[in-house]
């Protein structure tokens, strides 16, 4: 296999808040983005619908020639993920791998929650999934959990209104839910990527005792682990800094959205999917 840039899927522009914390931390390696605005949000979306948005795009991040893709999406990750590895990677290319991000994030979670009370925000396609709360279980058997769907959260962020009053009433709606389902919650993990794009609204309605928990800086400690145990994955990871976007909708809009996460100007590339 030839070496290659570390791709990164989302579902849009959520994916960006992982990409970021990772190349804070990996800023050695390449980069292949693929966002695929044009059919966001998957949140809402049924698994096998999920399953084949994603494995079209993995097959597409694979095709040009990523030897290794990260779902940095929780809902591909939910619904998606199993599938591709068991079922697709043996017949594309054994020696390829594909990650998910729910794993990464759990594994450090019984390092941030004392009360052992932990809420979950996320799309319904990853609530209803139960990945959280199985991964939780298989770790830290003592956690109690709940989760509260925020279908409207991504509509925002993709739409440009996170910065917009609207979003408040969504916001507090959803924090209010989920802390009412267990008071004794110290802790809230944004199980959706998009969802650090409201980080300031989620932390306003957020009592200040209860830790709002990002994935990027775990999914970036978790891949530069992956690599350091995986060194015949990490020769195929070609290392020059570089970082290319791709989106499935129109190339200006996904660079005004994009912009902020990047202090160089960023090439965007169009790209179909099928
Ligand atoms: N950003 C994705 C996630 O982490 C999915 C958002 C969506 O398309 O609904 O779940």
């Amino acid at each position: 296999m030839k070496p290659g840039p570390i791709g990164i899927f989302d579902s849009g522009y959520g994916g960006l808040t992982i990409l970021s914390q990772i190349r804070e931390q990996m800023p050695e390696y390449d980069f292949l983005y693929l966002g695929d605005n044009a059919r966001t949000p998957y949140g809402t979306r049924s698994f096998e619908v999920v399953y084949e948005f994603t494995s079209q795009a993995v097959k597409t991040l694979f095709d040009m020639g990523c030897p290794m893709v990260i779902l940095a999406c929780n809902t591909a990750s939910a619904k998606a993920l199993r599938t591709i590895q068991q079922v697709d990677l043996p017949k594309i290319d054994p020696c390829k791998r594909v990650l998910g991000i729910i794993r990464p994030t759990v594994e450090y979670l019984g390092d941030i929650t004392t009360s052992r009370h932990v809420g979950i925000l996320a799309t319904s396609g990853t609530i209803k999934s139960q990945s959280y709360p199985l991964e939780i279980r298989k770790l830290f058997p003592d956690i109690t959990v709940s989760g509260e769907a925020c279908p409207m959260w991504v509509p925002l962020v993709e739409n440009g209104e996170a910065n917009g009053e609207g979003a408040d009433y969504f916001v507090r709606r959803h924090i209010d839910n989920l802390l009412a389902k267990d008071d004794k919650i110290d802790t809230i993990i944004l199980g959706c990527t998009h969802y650090p794009i409201l980080y300031d609204k989620i932390r306003r309605y957020t009592p200040e005792h209860i830790k709002v928990v990002m994935q990027g800086e775990y999914v970036g400690r978790s891949l530069t682990d992956y690599m350091r145990r995986h060194p015949e994955m990490d020769t195929l990871c070609t290392k020059g800094g570089t970082c290319s976007l791709l989106t499935t909708e129109s190339v200006d809009i996904f660079k005004q959205h994009a912009s902020i996460f990047f202090d160089e100007d960023i090439q965007v590339h169009s790209i179909a999917l099928k």
